[in-house]
């Protein structure tokens, strides 16, 4: 089956990376809209006709399925995607229904609480909204934009003292300590799990929806999704990655082929692998 992939950058790649886990066998097209990025400062028209155009590129690739790798644009454009094209269209949805399911079972104590981090976007959409209405019960889900998160991925600014403060300053406001979980609802923020760390508790635990993405693809194409998830993904050289799922990279419509950026391509992929351990 070739599966494209789709989002507005590098985020995306956490969920192909997923994907080479628990599907190894399939082919794969991933694209980033890097001229646009990030959407989550975009306005809803802006990005709806982004994944159209993405969308209709993928179709004329001959993929069998398309995967809204990024929150933010399933959460504006999903419904219209699936209402104009006939094939399957997957998208991402903040992990909220197995955090709250979590912090339910947990002890009660002071850690009661779950936090979704997610674009300005993903937050002041209804879809978002709607899946509260759902599943939060007991209103114990609070919700957190972040709206400099993207552009400090896009610019492998991972590690550096500017993220530090910036999520220093985001989490000045709010009563960290109260959160048993944490949702990771923009596909970006997973490249910063090891930082996390250092502000929320040792029991934190931290959900995104890669997993959950890629087995609904699975079960949409009737796939059975690989016993060995945990098998260690790592690449030496470009020529490496592309062999991985024989997957070809695209940036906004061209085909990535210089160095520069697929070896940037093979960073992320390696970072994402380590930050999964
Ligand atoms: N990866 C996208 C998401 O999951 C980020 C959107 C953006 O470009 O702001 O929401």
């Amino acid at each position: 089956m070739k599966i494209g992939i789709f989002d507005s950058g590098i985020g995306g790649l956490s969920v192909l990376h997923e994907a080479y886990h628990m599907l190894p066998s399939e082919n794969y097209i991933f694209y980033a809209d890097t001229a646009h990025v990030p959407y989550g400062l975009k306005t809803p028209a802006e990005i709806e006709s982004y994944a159209d155009e993405i969308t209709r590129f993928l179709i004329n690739k001959g993929v069998d399925v398309i995967i809204v790798a990024c929150n933010t644009a399933t959460s504006v454009a999903i419904k219209e995607l699936r209402h104009h094209y006939n094939l399957p269209i997957v998208g991402m949805e903040p992990a909220v229904k197995p955090a709250v399911s979590f912090v339910a079972g947990q002890d009660k104590g002071t850690t009661d609480r779950v936090l979704v981090m997610a674009t300005p976007v993903t937050i002041s959409e209804e879809k978002l909204r709607n899946l509260l209405i759902k599943v939060d019960d007991g209103h114990i889900v609070d919700l957190l934009p972040m709206p400099k998160l993207v552009s400090f991925a896009e610019s492998e600014m991972m590690d550096s003292p500017e993220v530090k403060a910036y999520l220093s300053e985001q989490f000045s406001s709010i009563d960290i300590n109260r959160y048993a979980a944490v949702v990771l609802g923009c596909t970006h923020f997973n490249y910063f799990k090891p930082l996390y760390g250092e502000f929320f508790g040792e029991g934190t635990r931290f959900f995104d929806g890669n997993h959950g993405t890629i087995a609904h693809v699975a079960d949409v194409l009737g796939l059975k999704v690989c016993g060995d998830s945990d098998r260690t993904i790592h690449f030496n050289d470009i020529e490496e990655m592309h062999l991985c799922g024989n997957t070809v990279y695209y940036a906004s419509g061209k085909e990535v082929t210089d160095r520069p950026m697929l070896e940037h391509f093979m960073r992320l992929h390696n970072r994402l692998e380590e930050v999964e351990k």
